[in-house]
């Protein structure tokens, strides 16, 4: 251990006014409330306008957590947003948030490891902090997945949503610390699992390839599924480990909101009680990096954590990218 700590000092999140439910869904594509509750736990998801990019929905969480925080736009030295949804190829959406909130002191980046990028994003900001070069980062998961989808797609149309989430994580001295142990992982063999193919440099867009909706998210959700499980549970297991932490001392499980069935079937592999398992997916569906930290911050704004409680957080996306963290708060 170094000379310095991580403390989360502040949280924020937003989810944009639009709600779309299942019955609404049930008008666009085959489907049914019943099909989509029991396969998935969700009823409803937030909708970013028109004019409302990942930026300005990460905006409005950053500000929330800001105000938490007790910090000012220019305390923070560093923004990194965790987004698979940016609002450009570049410059990265981390500099069109700094522009919004007035940051000028922050260096900026995003970070791309889909539903893991927040637990990425946290280790990576952790350590630069950690370094002693950076004081006070903003850590953002915030998606605007409602563009990447192909809305004639019941099988995955259905499973996403807008949103985001902040937290100011400012360097403490080292007893202090606030971040126990982190697992992060990857396997680019099963890359093809979950993306979107084209509009990058591998697939530039085409007439062909958007008539042929390449520029969509697709996904092979029971593989998906089946590898999710056994990647949280390790990681978690791993951290827990590294600690010296049981799953009895955890106050709150925090996984990635994709679906009730794997996040009860990660749950029940660490042994760890339902009313410890933080579920809200039923209300936001999967939005990717933001799950986490909008889960957070509910958990805060709800006063359902104390100081020095134990969170262990764990999330799975595409790469296939994975990882756990286990916190004190
Ligand atoms: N409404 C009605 N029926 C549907 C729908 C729908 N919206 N979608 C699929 N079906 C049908 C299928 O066509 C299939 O029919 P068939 O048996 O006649 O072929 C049947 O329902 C079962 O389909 P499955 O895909 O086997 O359903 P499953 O139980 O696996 O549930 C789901 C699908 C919800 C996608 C699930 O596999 C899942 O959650 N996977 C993991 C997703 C995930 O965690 N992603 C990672 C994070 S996302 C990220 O990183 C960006």
């Amino acid at each position: 251990m170094g000379q310095y700590g991580v403390r989360i000092v502040g949280t924020g999140s937003y989810a944009p006014p639009k709600v779309l439910t299942n019955h609404d869904l049930e008008e666009m594509v085959d489907t049914s409330d019943e099909w989509i509750l029991a396969r998935t736990g969700i009823k409803t998801r937030h909708i970013a306008a028109d004019d409302q990019p990942t930026s300005s929905l990460a905006y409005e969480a950053s500000l929330k957590a800001l105000e938490a925080a007790g910090m000012a736009p220019d305390d923070i030295d560093l923004i990194i947003v965790a987004t698979s949804s940016p609002d450009c190829i570049f410059p990265n959406t981390g500099c069109f948030l700094q522009r919004k909130l007035g940051a000028t002191n922050a260096a900026c980046f995003s970070l791309e490891a889909a539903c893991s990028g927040f637990v990425y994003g946290f280790q990576v900001a952790s350590g630069m902090l950690q370094s002693g070069m950076f004081e006070n980062a903003l850590l953002v998961g915030a998606e605007k997945f409602s563009t990447l989808l192909d809305w004639t797609d019941r099988t995955t149309c259905i499973l996403f949503g807008d949103g985001a989430g902040a937290a100011v994580l400012r360097r403490v001295p080292s007893d202090d610390n606030g971040l126990l142990a982190c697992k992060l992982g990857a396997n680019g063999e099963f890359a093809e699992l979950l993306g979107v193919p084209a509009g990058g440099t591998a697939m530039p867009l085409t007439h062909e390839r958007l008539d042929q909706r390449l520029n969509c998210l697709q996904m092979k959700g029971r593989e998906v599924f089946r590898l999710a499980v056994n990647a949280m549970v390790e990681s978690c297991e791993s951290v827990m480990a590294d600690a010296g932490i049981s799953i009895d001392q955890v106050r709150w499980l925090v996984p990635h909101q994709a679906n009730t069935r794997i996040i009860l079937g990660v749950g029940k592999r660490l042994g760890i009680p339902t009313e410890r398992v933080f579920m809200n997916l039923d209300r936001y569906g999967n939005t990717s990096a933001a799950t986490i930290p909008i889960a957070l911050d509910e958990i805060a704004r709800g006063e359902l954590v104390s100081k020095d409680d134990y969170v262990l957080l764990t999330a799975f996306g595409g790469g296939l990218t994975w990882g756990a963290l286990l916190l004190r708060w």
